[in-house]
């Protein structure tokens, strides 16, 4: 099989949000340290009615609806997924409800799970086995979905929750470029999960964004030394890259990574970047590479001499994860999913290049091109039936004080048995799934609004 890659996309999200700059003040925060600082605008999050299953069954079923695929067809699913519900059960196997009528049994595929990295994992599984002797000419489909939730204090503001689904195959309009991938892994303890009682990750919040960063750097320059190899020339943003999108702890982070890849090209080679740009990033030339990342002054420079390419490269993949943010592993992909709602028709023959991080960690840097005339999948068809536009609208904004009980309802909710959810259905979507009830043996079941 040629252009094995993502030939369709949905996007799913809870309705329920808050409002960063509500929050801000609700939380006694200095005023713009949510909505500029961390550059974050709203916050989507589950209520007793939905989990990470719920999210993952809604989206599924509303992609092999939308694009009339029948479930038959699937061969292999993969879920990315850290929210852990159960520690042996599968998420996928829960989705094998959606299969049970039409009696196929025969998929491929259990979960992957390291902090936000599940869904690159699960996307890495499922090209492998399309381009595989194993490949039965059938689709994979890719499962990332998330429900971030932080205990309260600095982190709270960068929860979020959401779902992606993808359909992979051959002759897709998104194919990846597998020979450039690179990838960065090692052992840290920035952000991990080791208290199983409960929902909620310990975090060492700079060590996490320092790491974020080291990591991009690494997985550049072993992506642009695999180009390099393998075209005969080099790899610099403003001539290779016509879009980059990152996972999105929160759009700050987005918007310092971008900054740092335009520092790494300068380091490279200054005639990798604008004239300007490199005079004023010339008095951070001889920094080292640890200094250069805690420089506050080489930070501030860089982002300032990257906004420019920022602005036409990054900020078309922002939305969503600005407007819902962390989705853990569903973050990256919904960036995927927002530009090619934003730039629909313009993305023909374009490379986006896409960084993925999971704490812990694991990271990869890879990029798709996008090849608009590939019949009967296409990026337009996608950007029309995910509907971003429409989600969006139909979404239930409550306050701080309402999101925060939420929260501890939520906390009573973990890891319980015996017990049928309390919150409104009002909340929920037509054709959404949602929790019915968790018996007394911790069976969950769920049915469809
Ligand atoms: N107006 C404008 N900006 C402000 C204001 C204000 N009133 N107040 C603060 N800021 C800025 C700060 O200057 C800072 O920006 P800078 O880094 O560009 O200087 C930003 O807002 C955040 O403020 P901090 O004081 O650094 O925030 P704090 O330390 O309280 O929390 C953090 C931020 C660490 C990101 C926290 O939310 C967290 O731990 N989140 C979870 C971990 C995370 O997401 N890590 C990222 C990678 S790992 C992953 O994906 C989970």
């Amino acid at each position: 099989p040629e252009n094995v890659g993502i030939l369709a996309m949905d996007v799913y999200f809870p309705a329920s949000c808050v409002k960063q700059e509500e929050l801000e003040e609700h939380d006694g925060a200095s005023k713009g340290k949510y909505t500029i600082g961390l550059g974050q605008d709203r916050l989507a999050f589950c209520t007793d009615l939905e989990d990470v299953i719920s999210m993952s069954l809604t989206v599924v079923q509303s992609l092999l609806e939308k694009y009339g695929i029948p479930p038959e067809r699937i061969g292999r699913l993969e879920v990315g997924s850290e929210t852990v519900i159960d520690k042996s059960k599968a998420i996928k196997t829960c989705l094998m409800q959606l299969f049970q009528e039409c009696g196929n049994g025969d998929i491929e595929g259990v979960d992957s799970t390291n902090a936000c990295y599940g869904g690159t994992a699960a996307l890495q599984n499922s090209l492998n086995w399309v381009e595989s002797t194993a490949w039965d000419g059938r689709f994979a489909l890719v499962v990332a979905a998330d429900s971030a939730v932080y205990a309260e204090g600095a982190a709270r503001p960068t929860g979020g929750a959401g779902a992606v689904a993808m359909l992979i195959g051959p002759d897709a309009p998104l194919v990846m470029e597998r020979s450039f991938s690179a990838t960065h892994m090692a052992h840290v303890y920035d952000f991990y999960k080791p208290n199983l009682a409960s929902e909620y990750p310990v975090v060492d919040g700079k060590l996490s964004q320092t790491c974020y960063l080291q990591a991009l750097d690494s997985c550049y320059s072993r992506y642009c030394a695999k180009f390099e190899k393998r075209q005969g020339k080099p790899f610099t943003l403003s001539e290779q890259a016509d879009f980059a999108i990152f996972h999105a702890p929160y759009n700050k982070l987005v918007q310092k990574s971008f900054a740092r890849l335009v520092y790494n090209d300068f380091m490279r080679n200054s005639s990798f970047v604008e004239a300007d740009v490199s005079s004023k990033l010339q008095p951070f030339a001889d920094l080292s590479l640890a200094e250069s990342l805690v420089n506050r002054d080489l930070e501030k420079v860089a982002q300032q001499v990257a906004k420019k390419q920022y602005d036409s490269k990054v900020a078309p993949s922002t939305l969503l994860p600005k407007e819902l943010g962390n989705m853990y592993c569903a973050s990256l992909y919904a960036g995927l999913a927002t530009l090619l709602h934003t730039k629909t028709e313009m993305l023909d023959g374009k490379r986006l290049l896409m960084f993925s991080y999971g704490s812990g960690l694991a990271s990869s840097l890879f990029s798709f091109k996008v090849c608009q005339g590939r019949t009967p999948y296409s990026v337009s068809q996608i950007a029309e039936k995910m509907s971003i536009a429409e989600k969006l609208d139909s979404r239930i904004l409550v306050d701080p004080k309402t999101f925060v009980s939420t929260m501890h309802l939520m906390e009573t909710r973990y890891g319980a048995k015996d017990f049928i959810p309390v919150s409104s259905q009002s909340t929920l979507r037509p054709g959404t799934f949602y929790l019915t009830q968790v018996d007394a043996l911790y069976r969950r079941s769920y049915s469809r609004k």
